[in-house]
């Protein structure tokens, strides 16, 4: 069979890092993207490397739409079909809705939410042309759920899941699926800036698991998802939360 090609948004990430090596341990063609102007980036790429992981990186401003049809449009030529795409990019701005301006609210909806339509919309109609596709989504508890300080947040997050299903039904005699995770609180950087004594009062208490979850544990869901043996789940928005949150 063919290598099969996934490109991972914000695959430098705490999450995506994780994806990335999962899918390259299964035999993908890794491709991830960072930031534009992103200074780990070489570092980065020399340290996967290192590990024993070629991966290739391009510099996507996932919230604007014209930098993923160009960034996509050059992956494509360089690198061949995209098989698999993993909608991992995202960011937090927490604050009360009281506090929150327009600002914070227009980040994390461009970045978390806009981004699933940018990345999205020049790569599935050609897996769908190929008969064959995967579209993971990586949304969050919070946006099951809601949390206190992130309106904004588990709105977008929320989105996602609605694009997936209908995105789902488009696809589904193509081939392609197109899934939501939705994982709850892992211990990467983005969790790392919760105040201290927040996670551990108010947030850590509430895991039944009664620890963060491990990015791996999360790589290894992905990549369920992303394999042949998945090809009966689609729409589906599966949690990862050490059960904080059951529906
Ligand atoms: N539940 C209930 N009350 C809470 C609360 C909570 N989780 N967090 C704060 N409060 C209360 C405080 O006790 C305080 O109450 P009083 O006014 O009665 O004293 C009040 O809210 C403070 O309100 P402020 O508007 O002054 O808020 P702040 O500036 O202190 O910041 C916050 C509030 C931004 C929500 C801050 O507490 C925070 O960052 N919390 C963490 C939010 C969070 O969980 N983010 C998740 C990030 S990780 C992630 O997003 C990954 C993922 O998908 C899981
Ligand atoms: P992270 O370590 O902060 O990684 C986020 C990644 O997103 C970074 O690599 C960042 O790349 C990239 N990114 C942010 N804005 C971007 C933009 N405009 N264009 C391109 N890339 C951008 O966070 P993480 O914890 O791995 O989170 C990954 C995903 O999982 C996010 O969508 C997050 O919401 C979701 N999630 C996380 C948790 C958790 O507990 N950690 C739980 C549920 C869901 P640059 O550094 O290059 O900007």
């Amino acid at each position: 069979m063919t290598q099969r090609t996934a490109v991972v948004t914000g695959g430098m990430g705490g999450l995506g890092e994780a994806i990335c090596i999962k899918l390259a341990r299964m035999g993908y063609k890794v491709i991830t993207t960072c930031s534009p102007g992103n200074t780990k980036r070489d570092e980065w790429l020399a340290d996967m490397k290192k590990q024993g992981f070629e991966f290739k990186a391009y510099e996507i401003d996932v919230a604007n739409f014209e930098s993923c049809q160009t960034a996509v449009a050059k992956i494509q030529s360089e690198c061949g079909p995209i098989d698999v795409l993993v909608n991992n990019a995202g960011i937090t701005r927490d604050t009360t809705f009281r506090k929150m301006d327009k600002a914070a609210w227009d980040a994390v909806m461009h970045t978390n939410l806009d981004s699933v339509f940018n990345m999205t919309k020049p790569v599935i109609d050609s897996m769908a042309e190929r008969g064959w596709g995967r579209v993971i989504n990586v949304s969050s508890v919070n946006g099951q759920k809601g949390a206190f300080g992130q309106t904004n947040y588990s709105a977008a997050k929320a989105g996602m899941h609605g694009f997936t299903k209908a995105a789902a039904l488009e696809y589904a005699k193509k081939g392609v699926t197109v899934n939501t995770i939705s994982p709850g609180y892992i211990g990467t950087k983005m969790v790392m800036a919760i105040p201290k004594e927040v996670l551990d009062s108010k947030i850590i208490p509430q895991i039944p698991i009664g620890r963060l979850g491990k990015p791996e544990e999360v790589a290894g869901l992905v990549a369920y998802l992303c394999s042949d043996e998945a090809a009966f789940v689609t729409g589906a928005n599966i949690a990862i939360n050490g059960g904080q949150h059951m529906q």
